[in-house]
């Protein structure tokens, strides 16, 4: 009767003792791997790689009283890798400028790589087809072309990341919000501070 009894018992125990070794060998496997990265990130130490606009130029600006707005702007946008030991790559790159939340044109980039210690350059000229804008928006722009500033906005994201020989890192975005301001009608830019931020 006991003899029996123990065998019973020793089945689900010899299945316990296998799993309980498989699980000891992957927490092993994820403690050294855990151990590798965390190294790796801790011997080069990589910084987000972000976008940021090197300078931008209102070129055209045409609006009229029935409020059709149209622009063509020079932005000339730049990626910068400032790792010295590891490359960066860019993705999802997507940016919208607006006036007035009212969307003007959408700025677009393939995937492309910057390789370390470096900056890639992303030129655009945006050229908008017409805008229509509503009564207040109107009133914004003319109040604006008086005062001889008008302020345009630039949104968006890229997915980002940075390799160290095999090593990749996951995907972060880096978020650009910032105000474009131009003097009217030369078109210089005012005070530009736009550079995105990962988070
Ligand atoms: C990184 O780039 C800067 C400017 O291009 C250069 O002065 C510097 O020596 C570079 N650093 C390394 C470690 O390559
Ligand atoms: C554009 O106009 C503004 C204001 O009139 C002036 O301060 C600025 O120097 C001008 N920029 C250029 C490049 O002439």
């Amino acid at each position: 009767m006991k003899k029996h009894k123990i065998l019973q018992e020793r089945r689900p125990n010899l299945l316990v003792g296998f799993t309980a070794v498989v699980c000891a060998i992957l927490a092993v496997v994820v403690i050294i791997s855990g151990v590798v990265v965390l190294s790796v990130y801790l011997a080069y130490r990589p910084k987000m790689p972000y976008v940021t606009v090197r300078d931008t130029h209102l070129d055209v600006l045409s609006f009229d009283t029935s409020g059709q707005l149209g622009v063509r702007i020079t932005i000339n946008m730049e990626a910068h890798n400032d790792n010295t030991k590891a490359a960066a790559s860019l993705s999802d790159i997507g940016f919208e400028l607006q006036f007035a939340q009212v969307p003007i044109a959408y700025l677009q980039a393939d995937p492309f790589d910057v390789v370390k210690n470096s900056t890639y350059p992303l030129p655009y000229v945006v050229e908008s087809s017409t805008v229509p804008l509503d009564p207040p928006r109107i009133d914004k722009m003319d109040r604006a072309l008086k005062q001889g500033k008008v302020e345009f906005s630039l949104r968006g994201e890229a997915r980002t990341r940075w390799r160290v020989g095999v090593f990749l890192s996951v995907r972060f975005w880096t978020h650009l919000d910032c105000n474009l301001r131009y003097f009217y009608p030369n078109g210089s830019s005012i005070d530009l501070d736009c550079t995105s931020k990962s988070h």
